[in-house]
């Protein structure tokens, strides 16, 4: 997909690596393609320039499809969103690993694309990511060491990731220290979210020591404050704003009492944003006090890309904000009923190895007859289990539901939906196979 529309925004190696994706031979390592490909030795682009239908083209159940036209909707939305509100975009890309996906979201305008661990930002460089906010602490030498390699070869490359303490702050220097000309790593203090939430340090002055502790050192510069309201606990609004404002208030702190100066920034970053409370950080973030430099105030959503049918669809702040636009589930996951042993029971022959089932169980949508090729709405047909390799249905008296039909799943989370599937067909409307998605994780 990605070789599909020039990009102006990654090197030429690195469309040369994304090219290569489609040179992979189409075989069993990836679940659901049709044996037919393998046994004709196509490559990954060979069998999508054959456009095959998902239904009838060989393809073997289950089968996870990625809606060609949702993703390119919710792309666009999310970059027009961004626009609008005056903010920088660093999609995370631990949601779909895919770095064709990332080509997509940098054609889109995104600034760079967020990292949760140094093992991802390894992928992002291999497919030629400029720019990375490593939102975490990194405090592996090994890890940090490499990344200073990178930064050190190439001048263009930029990284930013958390400190949240001291000892931290002295565990990267350590490791950084003693290269020749080497740049800082540029590293923002992580404020956390709340009494007992995830990473980052608790209070404003537990913050200032971890800044104290960056400027005494010559190998890591201070660039800004970042968080995750996400993790704010019992998160609502009110909760969430007031956690935000005290990212901003510590940011212009930060700025007035000259934690950003004498360093050459020309920028200062302020970061927060998942798919839930977007709308949230706009308002805050629009709001911030002028700081002494220009701010990147950069968003970090990554479950919009494929949106999905439960966790956040319940959450999306465009649930609060229609008048801006919806993001449109783009998986649907086809599993066939292998068994029906009773009127009130029907068994799918795809588990918890195929569809996420960490927030949610999977939705029955759609029925497609295998007599007819007809698809129907899943009345009455309800998923209540998964094991590893099937899914479990209850069947009321009104279902429509034989041996052999298909069952189109909605599914809950993004993250662990991509992660299940490391090649996942891009699907037009009509059920045409147009691309193939290839995820790392
Ligand atoms: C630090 C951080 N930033 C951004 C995100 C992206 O949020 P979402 O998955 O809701 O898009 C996450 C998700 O876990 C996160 O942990």
């Amino acid at each position: 997909m990605a070789a599909a529309t020039p990009n102006r925004t990654l090197p030429g190696d690195a469309l040369a690596a994304l090219a290569a994706l489609a040179d992979e031979p189409a075989d069993s390592r990836f679940k659901s393609l049709p044996p037919d490909a393998e046994a004709a030795g196509l490559t990954v682009g060979q069998l999508a320039a054959e456009r095959r239908s998902l239904f009838t083209g060989g393809f073997t159940t289950p089968v996870l499809a990625l809606s060609a036209e949702s993703v390119e909707h919710n792309l666009a939305l999310l970059e027009s969103y961004s626009e609008r509100h005056g903010l920088a975009f660093a999609p995370h890309g631990k949601t779909s690993m895919a770095p064709q996906l990332f080509a997509r979201q940098l054609q889109y305008g995104a600034w760079g694309i967020t990292a949760a661990v140094p093992h991802q930002v390894r992928v992002y460089r291999a497919y030629g990511v400029q720019r990375i906010f490593l939102a975490n602490e990194v405090v592996d030498p090994v890890a940090l060491r490499w990344i200073a390699r990178e930064l050190d070869a190439d001048p263009d490359f930029r990284l930013i990731c958390y400190v949240d303490s001291v000892r931290g702050v002295e565990l990267m220097d350590e490791a950084l220290r003693g290269r020749a000309d080497g740049r800082a790593l540029d590293v923002v203090v992580e404020l956390g979210a709340g009494d007992g939430a995830r990473t980052g340090a608790r209070t404003d002055a537990d913050c200032a020591a971890v800044a104290d502790a960056v400027a005494r050192t010559a190998t890591l510069r201070l660039v800004g404050v970042a968080g995750y309201e996400g993790e704010v606990p019992r998160a609502d609004p009110e909760r969430v704003r007031a956690w935000l404002e005290r990212l901003a208030a510590l940011a212009a702190d930060f700025d007035k009492t000259g934690r950003f100066s004498g360093t050459g920034l020309d920028e200062i970053v302020v970061s927060a944003g998942g798919s839930a409370w977007f709308d949230t950080v706009a308002d805050v973030f629009a709001q911030l006090p002028p700081l002494s430099l220009p701010v990147l105030k950069l968003l970090r959503s990554g479950a919009y890309v494929s949106h999905d049918d439960g966790h956040y669809s319940r959450l999306t702040p465009f649930n609060r904000i229609a008048q801006e636009g919806a993001l449109q589930p783009a998986f649907r996951l086809w599993a066939q009923v292998v068994s029906r042993p009773s009127s009130e029971q029907a068994f799918l022959n795809a588990g918890k190895r195929d569809a996420a089932y960490d927030l949610d169980l999977p939705q029955a949508q759609v029925v497609r007859d295998a007599r007819t090729g007809g698809i129907r709405p899943a009345d009455a047909v309800e998923v209540t289990k998964l094991s590893d390799q099937h899914a479990w249905l209850h069947t009321g008296p009104e279902a429509d539901l034989e041996v052999g039909d298909w069952v189109g799943l909605g599914l809950s989370h993004p993250c662990t939906s991509f992660d299940k599937w490391q090649l996942i067909p891009l699907v037009k409307a009509d059920g045409t196979v147009v691309d193939f998605v290839r995820t790392f994780f």
